[in-house]
């Protein structure tokens, strides 16, 4: 499907089609690293695939490592169900997303960027390498960028393996190493030792075309937008049942509610907020904000109509991690087979009190003790519709 038919803005365009990399790029190469720093920092700018990370704290993180060389990296792997949004950048965007990471390898002093490129946008490809080799071309990308010897960076485009756990840093870094994609020990964190054993600053899409953006129109224009925690905006790929899906741009802090009525979707019985990996909230809750402090998400906004069987998404979503989980540890290798073979059978027969006992703790568990995020937010979907729709499941027991 061409994206450009399933665009839904607010007002007229996105931030991104008024903001100029070249502008950003021009402006940064006449900072030092201190001072870009202190600029994002300014900004408030945080990390817009889901945890949230302030991004000038990863800089300072990043700068600080003496050892070279250092590398930037944008995951791209876009693999959260619900979240198309990253797609749309990197095609209407990219050069922003460049001038993003050119920018950050200045702060940071790395010279070496690498898009990890999800495997199913493997068609964006040749639209990618393009902008690349039009932006080495006019010298904003290269050698000497704007004629700065100080000003180095390059960046490689390489494929994802088609995994959901390849989105986490570093199962991403470990596939991009040529190995099965595994999440690692933390610490260290990959600022520390990334790629190859080395300080890499790994960041979203989004994150990264925001920085020219604040580099251009100041930090005060990005912290004036948003609220006190989560200044700025961001977008949101809204799906499922609703007149207008599409992407849709939105201070932080928008509540539900505001965003359903933009999307024809006033009617939704729940949203899952945050993807397979996020919370579903019923109608009840609506006017919660979608903000780091209150609804955070990477983005994914999946509406859900009247009609829906919840409990039919829980065991959808289930099945999704027992899946993707990679297996390395327990409690999210067999938690996610056992749960979502629960799921299925409290649809059919219900769910006693003793057994829902025994699967909240199978989900605390899983939440406490799995060792990356899939595992520790595979339960929070399951665990939310039955805090909501627990009077769906048919009478009886299970
Ligand atoms: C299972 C899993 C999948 C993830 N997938 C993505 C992804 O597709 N894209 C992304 O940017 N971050 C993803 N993340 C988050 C990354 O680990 C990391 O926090 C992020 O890329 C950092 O960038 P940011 O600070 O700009 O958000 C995923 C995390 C987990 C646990
Ligand atoms: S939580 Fe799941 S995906 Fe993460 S390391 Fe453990 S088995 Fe692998």
């Amino acid at each position: 499907m061409d994206v450009k038919t399933v665009h839904g803005f607010v007002g007229n365009e996105l931030s991104f089609a008024g903001a100029s990399a070249d502008a950003g790029l021009k402006l940064a190469e006449t900072m030092d690293a201190d001072a870009l720093i202190a600029k994002v920092s300014a900004s408030g700018l945080r990390g817009r695939g889901g945890a949230g990370f302030p991004m000038g704290m990863k800089w300072k993180f990043a700068r600080a490592e003496t050892r070279d060389p250092k590398y930037i990296i944008c995951n791209a792997d876009e693999g959260e169900p619900g979240t198309f949004k990253d797609r749309l950048i990197l095609t209407d965007f990219a050069d922003l997303v460049f001038a993003g990471m050119a920018i950050a390898g200045k702060a940071v002093g790395a010279e070496k960027g690498i898009l990890y490129l999800r495997a199913e946008y493997a068609w964006l490809r040749a639209h990618l390498e393009e902008v690349l080799e039009r932006r080495r071309k006019a010298g904003l990308l290269g050698g000497a960028i704007l004629g700065n010897k100080a000003f180095s960076f390059d960046i490689e485009i390489r494929m994802g393996a088609g995994a959901y756990i390849c989105g986490e840093e570093s199962a991403l870094i470990e596939s991009l190493e040529g190995k099965r994609g595994e999440a690692r020990n933390r610490m260290p964190f990959p600022v520390q030792s990334g790629y190859l054993g080395l300080p890499t600053v790994v960041n979203n899409v989004e994150t990264f075309a925001w920085v020219p953006c604040i580099l251009e129109k100041g930090p005060e224009w990005f912290s004036s937008m948003g609220t006190e925690k989560s200044p700025g905006a961001r977008l949101f790929s809204v799906s499922g049942d609703c007149k207008r899906p599409g992407i849709y741009e939105y201070p932080f802090g928008v509540s539900l509610r505001q965003l359903l009525k933009d999307v024809g979707a006033e009617n939704a019985k729940a949203v899952q907020v945050g993807g397979a990996s996020g919370v579903c909230v019923p109608a009840a809750q609506f006017d919660r904000k979608l903000a780091f402090e209150d609804l955070a998400t990477g983005g994914s906004i999946i509406v859900f109509g009247q009609e829906r069987d919840m409990f039919a998404v829980a065991e959808n979503f289930q099945h999704f991690f027992a899946e993707e989980s990679c297996g390395q540890c327990v409690p999210c290798r067999i938690g996610n087979v056992r749960l979502h073979e629960a799921i299925g059978r409290m649809r059919q027969n219900g769910l006693d009190a003793k057994t829902e006992q025994t699967l909240r703790q199978l989900a605390t568990t899983m939440q406490t003790a799995s060792k990356c995020g899939l595992g520790q937010s595979s339960p929070n979907a399951f665990l939310s519709i039955l805090d909501s729709f627990a009077g769906e499941l048919p009478a009886g027991k299970a």
